[in-house]
């Protein structure tokens, strides 16, 4: 058998409503189920107002504009995260400052924020790993604090809760991907998420290539003109035809996910006892069931781990690369950073395969996993 490290989600009406867009002969943005998928993500998370993108880097960049990022301008990033949360705001000149990660959930480490705050400081922008949200109690109350805005990266977090709300109504400013890597797909697709009302008029002109078409659509003008930076942020709405086959499969999709995740802790919570760390769900969270990992000792252990599942046809995959450490994060000042918790995590994580997988399927991952994973911690022979 063959386990893949991801597989693109198809679930329901998928192939129907692709047809009933291209048939319909509107191809473009802003169409009718860019709107449905608008008011599913206003209705079911509680945002403000959702706007579709073309990719969860493309809703971080309408962020950088909407905040008015500037050159020299900071904004504090964990570093253990994907390129377009820092690159999105690096772009407009502003500046990364790096904040390490809890060594539990892997997101920002919250208690460590309030210290790397300047005068310059224009954003906060912590992730949600794994689609485990961070600590926003903590992190909402420094930055009002401050008065900061808070833009929170949950990519991998559509349908998660913390204390009770949905992920994308926790803070002002946020994003969600549906990358076909993502546990809901449109191939390439994100959304931004507004929270506070005076975002909404703006985000409108940027999403159309800073142009007031929206006020034309809304029969406000006669006329569109340029008013404003932006670019085409909107998505075909083909591709949120693909997505809203999916919104409408949301809670059953969790559920088969549910179904790995479970699959995974019984399999894994054993080798706890040797040294093993595995993803943890804080009792604040309700998770999406967006991934699985498993943090080793050491990088050795965990390359073990990967080379021997890999040759039984397995492939669970490394975590992020380091920010600071890589080669734009270095030209942008990341070598004065000492994150003990980034590195650590960076060299010794192993993703595992996190897709909806068949009952049979899940038996053959988690049995071989197992081994692999008692191999690579010395607790087996390798036979
Ligand atoms: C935390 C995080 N932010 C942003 C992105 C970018 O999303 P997209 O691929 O939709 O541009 C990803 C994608 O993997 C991600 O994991």
């Amino acid at each position: 058998m063959k386990i893949p490290f991801v597989k693109a989600p198809i679930i329901g009406n998928e192939e129907e409503y692709l047809l009933k867009s291209f048939r319909s002969a509107y191809h473009g943005g802003g169409g009718p189920y860019t709107r449905m998928c608008h008011e599913f993500m206003q209705t079911k998370f509680g945002i403000g107002k959702a706007m579709m993108t073309t990719s969860g880097t493309d809703a971080l960049e309408m962020s950088a504009f909407l905040i008015n990022g500037k050159p020299e301008d900071e904004f504090i990033v964990p570093s253990y995260t994907f390129s377009s949360t820092a690159n999105a705001f690096a772009s407009k000149g502003m500046v990364p400052v790096y904040c390490d990660i809890r060594e539990d959930t892997l997101n920002i480490d919250e208690t460590k924020i309030e210290k790397l705050i300047t005068k310059k400081t224009k954003a906060i922008v912590p992730i949600h790993y794994a689609g485990i949200p961070a600590e926003m109690d903590t992190i909402n109350k420094i930055a009002k604090k401050h008065n900061i805005p808070v833009i929170e990266d949950a990519a991998q977090a559509v349908n998660s809760k913390y204390k009770g709300r949905y992920a994308g109504n926790l803070c002002e400013l946020g994003i969600f991907s549906f990358h076909a890597t993502k546990s809901y797909s449109s191939g390439e697709g994100g959304a931004l998420t507004m929270n506070d009302e005076k975002y909404f008029d703006r985000a409108e002109f940027l999403w159309e290539k800073g142009t007031d078409r929206s006020l034309v659509v809304q029969g406000l003008k006669n006329k569109y003109s340029w008013v404003d930076y932006g670019s085409s942020f909107l998505p075909s709405d083909l591709l949120s035809a693909l997505l809203y086959a999916q919104f409408e499969n949301l809670d059953q999709m969790q559920e088969r996910r549910k179904k790995l995740h479970d699959a995974y802790v019984k399999i894994f919570e054993p080798l706890r006892e040797c040294g093993l760390k595995l993803l943890h769900v804080p009792d604040t969270v309700e998770t999406n069931y967006h991934a699985f990992w498993l943090l080793f000792e050491s990088e050795q252990q965990r390359d073990k781990f990967l080379k021997l599942s890999l040759s039984r046809g397995i492939s669970p995959y490394i975590g992020y690369m380091a920010l600071h450490s890589s080669p734009m994060g270095k030209k942008l000042g990341g070598d004065r950073y000492n994150l003990p918790v980034t590195d650590y995590v960076s060299s010794s994580i192993a993703r595992l395969p996190f897709y909806l997988m068949s009952d049979e399927e899940i038996e053959y991952t988690c049995a071989n996993l197992y081994e692999t994973a008692s191999i690579a911690l010395g607790i087996k022979e390798l036979e």
